[in-house]
């Protein structure tokens, strides 16, 4: 099982261990309901649905996610951010729609981290598996190609991609 599903009659919260990395934001945000100590580890009577709703949309991953039993849903936010964390994933928020290179949409989501490093067992997005490989991204100064410079065609640039670099528009 990779999903768990805590509730109370007024909200319902999932949680997905395959896309947790264990940032904490919601155990900094409400550590009387998100204790990872604790058998279950989330307390959903510890604190009202608001606050629990609140400490959910910190998950920079999109791990934790919340559906209010009255049906109103968690608004995307604008505009989409993208966010290079140093040594890490992209994390990324807004009106998420995550297409396969066929056009059919994979998952819809409004919050996510995705792989950098390349070694997730779970691609495209992170497992953690940055900090076992020390990722080192080498955020910083941009690099600047002075080869770029001299370029004078997409064909100075480098070989064409192949086929499977296809980004479908809908
Ligand atoms: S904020 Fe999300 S990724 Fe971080 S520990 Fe909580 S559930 Fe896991
Ligand atoms: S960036 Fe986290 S697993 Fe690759």
């Amino acid at each position: 099982m990779t999903t768990r599903i805590y509730e109370t009659d007024e909200v319902e919260v999932a949680w997905d261990s395959q896309r947790c990395v264990h940032v904490a934001e919601c155990i900094r945000a409400l550590p009387a309901v998100f204790n990872p100590l604790a058998r279950p580890w989330i307390r959903m009577h510890a604190a009202d649905a608001d606050a629990i709703i609140e400490a959910v949309g910190r998950c920079p991953t999109g791990a934790l996610r919340y559906r209010r039993k009255d049906g109103r849903e968690e608004a995307p936010e604008t505009p989409t951010s993208i966010v290079p964390i140093v040594n890490g994933p992209l994390v990324l928020r807004g009106d998420l729609h995550v297409v396969a290179p066929d056009g059919t949409t994979v998952i819809r989501e409004t919050r996510l981290a995705f792989c950098r490093c390349g070694a997730s067992e779970n691609k495209p997005f992170c497992d953690n598996a940055h900090r076992r490989i020390g990722f080192d991204s080498g955020d910083g100064v941009p690099h600047h190609s002075t080869a770029r410079d001299r370029a004078e065609s997409p064909d100075d640039v480098g070989p064409e991609q192949p086929p499977s670099f296809h980004v479908p528009t809908e």
